[in-house]
């Protein structure tokens, strides 16, 4: 039996996120984990809040309040609107844990000792109106490859480029404005990821990752591996431990934290180490390598481990996710797990243009689930369109009417109309039993020969994380069961064949839980409102074992349909207007 390792990309903590961070990472890694814990695999899904760095010090200090403070607020905030999408993680975390400090200690103390770190003295932007040197975000300027106005010292929004900050052209301190910089000379710890370029490439050789993810990664390589600054001037963050800066041979050193890039993904081992604290009551261990038991059972022992660990992403983490992080696990010289299978994405736009937080274009996650938040299963109308959706060759746009389209087209009038169908006709001429099966026909053969067809593409669409493919074939499973009900025509076999109209809807009916387990990936709130119609108990339904196929069972475990009533209430063109109007229907 397989065990899965899932991770999708840490949010930053600072603020809502919006759709375009769901479909992004979260929300696919979630039908990923939903499928294989279907499947029987056992299953780990990992996440959490990227809670270090400049911004969530920035916003902080905004606030008004301390750090720690204001990311125990986002924290919170967050995971309430995960829960409301229905992601299933197993353990949503914080890399600002004091698991993760050890473990982002530990890794730096590997590193050195296997001559990977060095002390490098940096000229910085220094702000005497600040009184501080001012890393990355403290700084904004001019965009050296592009000409935009606002880019900031780590990266530019106008291009994309990765950027450092005495790169900026006309630079100013984002914390008082103050232009008046000066540099300075301040240690800083590099950790020398060039000398790892042979392993790593011989590494990503044998991988087999998607395209997006693998071109992403020779990129960087053909273009040469760079040594990079793993330390900031802030003090949010995992500190230096003394003794590294002691043999580092800086005592300052230890005044400085962990580049919050290099402390992240190390968060997915920490969080895991969290999952294990409060899941199995196994406390991080303080003497050697700084994981328990059952989060070693993970992440540890590499070559004999009978884990696949998938990762889940946005394309502009697949450096770090396919070269940093790995670089920092190889680089250890200690048996880390690393990334089987790597699912990158490319933009959810809004009509064609950015969604942004700063400039309030596009819908919030949580803005979102309140406006369909009358559905009991409204977070799967998202769930549904986004993975519908999902950038997965191209960006994708989100517009309104298309959101309106996918949802009354494929979840009313596809799945709610069949399922209704189905229900009503049969409480209407079976009341309160299961119509009798009889014998079952060629045409009914048939349909079930193209389901299991149908069921074949599907798996293996989940099996290769191919999100847009999987919605495909899943609405291509119910649109066979309207086509059967079309051309059976139950309601006039009624007339002159009641037993053949009795196999007909018995068919359809032991149609309705398939379709909830197949279904339960995308829409699993739906799926289990489905089930319930069956008397089946969330218990059962979780997770309903994914089928190796479908076939006409002669006892059930499940008893007739009890209530039928609207399962997909459509939005309606008002509802559209509405929304229109207060989100913008146009590029920006
Ligand atoms: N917070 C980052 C982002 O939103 C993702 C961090 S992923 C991790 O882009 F690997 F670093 F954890
Ligand atoms: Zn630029």
């Amino acid at each position: 039996m397989q065990r899965h390792l899932i991770t999708s990309a840490i949010p930053y903590v600072n603020g809502v996120k919006h759709l375009g961070n769901i479909i992004g990472s979260m929300l696919p890694a979630d039908v990923f984990a939903r499928f294989c814990r279907a499947t029987g695999a056992e299953t780990l899904y990992i996440c959490g809040t990227d809670d270090h760095g400049t911004p969530a010090e920035i916003a902080a200090k905004k606030a008004g309040i301390p750090p720690h403070e204001f990311v125990a607020q986002w924290y919170a905030v967050q995971k309430q609107i995960y829960a409301g999408y229905a992601l299933s993680f197993d353990y949503f975390g914080q890399s600002s844990s004091t698991a993760n400090h050890a473990l982002t200690q530990h890794f730096a103390r590997a590193l050195h000792q296997a001559g990977l770190l060095e002390v490098r003295t940096q000229r910085m932007l220094y702000s005497a109106a600040d009184g501080r040197f001012l890393p990355d975000r403290y700084v904004e300027g001019t965009c050296p490859k592009c000409g935009y106005a606002k880019a900031r010292g780590d990266q530019c929004d106008g291009c994309g480029s990765v950027l450092t900050p005495t790169e900026l052209i006309n630079p100013y301190s984002s914390i008082s404005g103050s232009r008046e910089l000066e540099l300075r000379d301040s240690p800083h710890i590099f950790f020398k990821q060039s000398q790892l370029v042979p392993q790593l490439r011989a590494w990503i050789d044998a991988q087999d990752w998607p395209n997006l993810s693998k071109s992403i990664a020779y990129k960087w390589l053909d273009e040469g591996l760079e040594d990079r600054g793993i330390t900031r001037d802030i003090a949010w963050g995992v500190p230096v431990p003394a003794d590294l800066a002691t043999a580092l041979g800086e005592p300052e050193l230890a005044n400085k934290v962990f580049y919050v890039w290099f402390d992240a993904p190390i968060g997915y081992i920490a969080m895991t180490q969290q999952w294990a604290t409060a899941v199995h009551g196994e406390a991080q261990p303080t003497q050697g390598l700084p994981l328990s038991p059952q989060a070693t059972r993970w992440w540890y022992g590499d070559a004999t481990s009978d884990v696949t660990y998938t990762e889940f992403m946005g394309k502009d983490n697949v450096y770090f996710h396919t070269l940093s992080f790995p670089g920092t696990l190889i680089g250890s010289t200690e048996p880390w797990k690393k990334v089987d299978s790597l699912k990158s994405f490319n933009w959810l736009t809004y009509y064609g243009g950015k969604f942004s937080t700063s400039l309030g274009v596009g819908i919030f996650s949580d803005t979102a689930l309140e406006l369909l938040q009358d559905i009991p299963n409204g977070a799967d109308y998202w769930r549904y369109y986004l993975l519908a959706r999902a950038p997965e060759a191209d960006d994708s746009e989100f517009r309104w009417a298309d959101f309106q389209s996918v949802v009354n087209k494929d979840l009313a009038d596809v799945l709610g109309n069949f399922i209704n169908r189905t229900t009503t006709l049969a409480q209407k001429y079976f009341p309160g039993s299961l119509p009798p099966l009889g014998e079952l026909t060629d045409a009914d053969q048939v349909m079930i020969g193209k389901v299991n067809a149908a069921l074949a593409k599907l798996t293996a669409a989940h099996q290769h994380t191919e999100l847009r493919r999987a919605v495909e074939e899943t609405r291509a499973l119910w649109v066979l069961g309207n086509e059967y009900l079309a051309q059976q025509e139950p309601w006039q076999v009624i007339k002159t064949d009641p037993s053949r109209a009795a196999t007909i809807l018995h068919v359809a009916l032991q149609l309705m839980p398939f379709y909830a387990a197949v279904a339960a990936p995308l829409i699993p709130l739906s799926a289990a409102m489905i089930a319930q119609r069956f008397g089946l108990s969330a218990k059962d339904f979780n997770p309903l074992p994914w089928p190796e196929k479908f076939e006409i069972l002669t006892t059930l475990n499940y008893q007739p349909p009890t209530t039928s009533g609207i399962l997909f209430p459509k939005i309606t063109d008002e509802q559209i207007a509405d929304w229109e109007v207060r989100f913008g229907n146009q590029k920006v």
